[in-house]
């Protein structure tokens, strides 16, 4: 039987203003759909709209035209605090440049997601350090990210993005920054993170990496033009 719909883009547009009269079309109606459970890769020229269809999945930005779903509900037209909310909840954003906080450790970047959700302190601290230790990061919980490596730092990244339990992954990237054999034990992990039920997309430009999903969607000018 298959699952049901999890995420789901219909029509989406998005076009971005730069300056007084020039507009930059990211997503000329890009539609597609996501079942629970699902890995999916999304591949596709610079500047084809990858990161845009990831970012509006994932709350950090709306539409300009066109509905997006995330378990049934219209997440198009929510304001900054619903989006916080949901995204906060239900999204765990892994990125190419990993994105954590320099002044902070690696225990306390990976804590700083739950804060926003109310979890006590002490639960807090201990799921980051379980999360960590599941990273195999368990000995570096203390140090800075300018004091890890390029893979440690992205193993911060994953563990943070779990630190709320999300429904969805999105990895925009999550390799881009790494050797491959770096970038190798972390699609082992983005791996694990499906076979336990996760749904995951993500965004990459090898296609040998994603091969490891099970499905690959091709976008070119902001729809997408292949689905294998
Ligand atoms: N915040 C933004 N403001 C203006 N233009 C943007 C913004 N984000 C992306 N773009 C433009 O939208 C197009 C698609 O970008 P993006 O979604 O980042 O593509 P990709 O991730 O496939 O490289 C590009 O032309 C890019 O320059
Ligand atoms: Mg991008």
């Amino acid at each position: 039987m298959k699952r049901e719909i999890i995420i789901k883009l219909d029509n989406v547009w998005k076009t971005y203003r730069m300056g007084k009269n020039n507009y930059v079309h990211a997503l000329k109606g890009m539609s597609l759909e996501v079942r629970k459970g699902e890995f999916i890769a999304i591949m596709g020229p610079s500047g084809s709209g990858k990161s845009s269809a990831v970012n509006m999945i994932g709350c950090l930005d709306i539409p300009t035209k066109g509905n997006i779903f995330l378990e049934k509900h219209n997440i198009s037209h929510l304001h900054e605090s619903d989006l916080a909310q949901i995204r906060g909840r239900k999204i765990g954003f892994i990125f190419q440049q990993f994105n954590l906080i320099n002044t902070l450790t690696a225990l306390e970047n990976v804590k700083l997601p739950m804060i926003f959700q109310g979890l006590e302190l002490e639960k807090r601290e201990a799921r980051a350090r379980e999360l960590l230790s599941n990273v195999g990061l368990g000995e570096r919980i203390n140090h800075r990210p300018s004091e890890l490596s390029g893979g440690q730092q992205q193993r911060v990244a994953i563990a943070r993005a779990l630190a709320n339990d999300p429904e969805v992954i999105l990895a925009d990237e999550p390799t881009g920054n790494l050797d491959s054999k770096t970038g190798s034990i972390m699609m082992e992990y983005l791996k694990k993170l499906h076979k336990e039920g996760k749904t995951i997309i993500m965004v990459t430009h090898d296609e040998k990496i994603a091969k490891t999903a099970e499905r690959t969607e091709y976008l070119k000018d902001g729809t997408i033009v292949k689905s294998l």
